[in-house]
């Protein structure tokens, strides 16, 4: 049901063939929401000779108008105003408001369906304010989806509800700068593609994600309290490595590079389950050939030579898997390696192998399926291997899987790497419809597939963004810097979410990104608060601004760190960090 609420009348046309009226909007005594009109307001006009047809559009600018206030008026009232406080009285009388409506679509109300528009829309016809069921069964496409927020800028605040499957077709891409509350938008998608049971993979170069196992809740006093219920189930998954003969504290805080919070991730385990903990390392043989040519800086002849020993391999066995140093062996063995490329190579060679991050075949090619030794061939000690890498077990339905590659001691080409090695075993899984649905956040995408710079998980998000959908798998890319961020990629990418932007660089980016009649919006990034958003995409009929609701989990492991203790009191903040320093001094002497 709308509810009819009259707010004016159409005076004339500004360019019909882009939808653009005129409209003169009824004094406040007639209709009290006139107030609430203004830019980015959704309205309508009932078409004339079509009983259920209505056109429907959104306010584009709101002008006052107030005939005193000509060349000649400006003086009198000018001199007027300083002495006389009923002169604003006076010229109320006479003001009134003129808005531009740009109708861009018609709408069967019967048929519940978006008709192109038609007929002519005489001057007098009556403009009204969209209620919020059209505005949630035309912009919104009237489905229910992922509940992230608001409409913002109007005052009912219609709820948005985004459609997870169009969100996965699409690929989404979020950007915007420092603290604009990217990080803080994408866990909201990630609670909500939670409640649908959605697998998700997040890239998470911070560990800043893994909150999502408590749920929480602001109390009266504005702090954040961990609710005794628990979140989403999240299985940490970092490069290293399981040891016996450890304590559990050991196991997991000793061997490879465990996360920035491991320790009150240790803490936080004790006391619930549905927080997991996975030290894994990854098959040299995982990460494509591509990719390993771009981990060192190699020269066009090395190349070559691993290209030649990569097809040798694959050509000889058909699920073989390798370490580093294995690979360049077998090279030797087959002479596919020239004498004079062979010291620099085996020192590129060592460098990859020293990221520590590769599982060790004690340099032999090993069976991927029964962990049998492929060669060398004379070698039959019964010794099998595990090969195993990424499984299915390391996801599962209403669980996040999170990719903590944020311990500072990891190199940046290992970083990617094992990414890329895991995007990898995801592809093959998902080709092999073990997953009927995965959504995949990468966070500094600009990082994981930057511009004009080949690095090892490029490629593999390029495919997530190209081929992804059609397994299932969707992507959502999030960057502070879309101008240093792959083009391809980014136009790969249909759904946008657009929040606070500042540099003139990622605003070219944004111009880009934004069409035709909603530019406008580009002069908004730099203002928009924290939380907001313009979404672009198939999930709604025209560009939306959010305003992203309140997290259910906890986002405080990606805050920034409080500096100044107290804001208000100098003093205070000053003894807090003296007392601060004399604990941490008895600590250390
Ligand atoms: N919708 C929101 N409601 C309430 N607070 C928010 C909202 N969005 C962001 N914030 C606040 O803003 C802070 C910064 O947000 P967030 O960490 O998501 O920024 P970011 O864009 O990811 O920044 P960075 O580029 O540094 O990662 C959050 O810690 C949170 O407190
Ligand atoms: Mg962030």
């Amino acid at each position: 049901m709308i509810i009819i609420s009259r707010i004016g009348y159409i005076i004339g046309t500004k360019n019909a063939e882009k939808g653009l009226f005129s409209c003169i909007l009824l004094s406040e005594e007639e209709s009290n929401k006139i107030s609430k009109v203004q830019e980015g307001s959704y309205v309508y006009v009932k078409a004339e000779d079509e009983e259920d047809i209505i056109y429907v559009g959104v306010v584009k600018d709101v002008q006052v108008i107030n005939p005193q206030v000509n060349d000649e008026g400006m003086q009198f009232w000018k001199d007027r105003l300083r002495e006389l406080d009923h002169a604003y009285s006076v010229l109320s009388l006479t003001e009134y408001k003129v808005v531009t409506v740009h109708l861009f679509c018609s709408y069967d109300q019967e048929k519940r369906e978006i008709v192109p528009i038609i007929s002519w829309i005489s001057p007098g016809t009556e403009l009204k304010l969209a209620d919020e069921t059209l505005v949630d069964s035309i912009i919104l496409r009237g489905e229910d989806g992922l509940r992230v927020g608001t409409l913002a800028y109007l005052q009912t605040e219609p709820a948005i509800k985004l459609h997870p499957d169009k969100i996965i077709e699409d690929s989404l891409a979020i950007f915007g700068t420092r603290g604009s509350g990217k990080s803080y938008a994408a866990g909201i998608i990630l609670e909500e593609f939670e409640k649908y049971g959605t697998p998700c993979l997040v890239i998470d170069p911070h560990g800043e994600y893994w909150g999502l196992n408590q749920l929480v809740k602001t109390n009266a006093q504005g702090e954040l309290e961990i609710l005794a219920e628990q979140g989403i189930t999240v299985n940490v998954v970092y490069p290293g490595q399981l040891r016996d003969g450890l304590t559990a504290e050991q196991k997991y805080t000793a061997i490879g590079f465990p996360p920035r919070c491991i320790k009150e991730m240790f803490e936080r385990i004790q006391e619930c389950d549905n927080l997991f903990l996975t030290p894994l390392q990854i098959n040299f043989s995982d990460i494509g050939l591509t990719q390993i040519t771009s981990l060192v800086d190699f020269t066009s002849t090395q190349i070559e030579t691993i290209e030649t020993i990569w097809n040798r391999i694959t050509d000889n066995y058909q699920n073989a898997v390798f370490d580093p140093i294995g690979f360049f062996q077998y090279g030797l063995a087959n002479d596919d390696i020239g004498r004079r490329t062979e010291n620099a190579l085996r020192r590129k060679i060592e460098i990859i192998n020293g990221l520590n991050i590769f599982k060790d075949y004690g340099q032999r090619i090993v069976d991927k399926e029964t962990g049998e030794i492929l060669w060398p061939e004379n070698i039959h000690d019964g010794s099998q291997y595990d090969t195993e890498s990424l499984q299915m077990g390391h996801f599962g339905p209403k669980q996040i899987t999170i990719l903590d590659v944020s311990n500072p001691e990891l190199s940046e080409p290992a970083r990617l790497s094992f990414c890329a090695s895991i995007l990898n075993s995801v592809k093959d899984m998902m080709r092999k419809e073990i997953f009927r649905g995965l959504f995949i956040l990468a966070e500094e995408a600009h990082r994981f597939a930057p511009i004009d710079q080949r690095v090892p998980t490029k490629s593999i998000l390029e495919w997530f963004a190209r081929e992804g959908r059609k397994n299932g798998a969707g992507l959502c890319l999030v960057s502070q810097r879309p101008s240093g961020l792959d083009r391809d990629i980014i136009s790969q990418c249909n759904s946008k979410i657009l929040m606070r932007l500042t540099e003139q660089a990622d605003l070219k980016v944004a111009a880009d990104i934004i069409a035709g009649d909603f530019r406008h919006y580009i002069d908004r990034l730099p203002y928009f608060q924290q939380g907001f958003g313009i979404f672009m995409g198939s999930a709604s009929f025209l560009p939306i601004v959010i305003d992203f609701r309140e997290r259910e989990t906890n986002s405080k492991f990606g805050e920034t760190k409080k500096v100044v203790p107290d804001i208000t009191d100098r003093e205070k903040s000053v003894a807090v960090y003296q007392e601060e320093w004399k604990e941490k001094m008895k600590q250390y002497s």
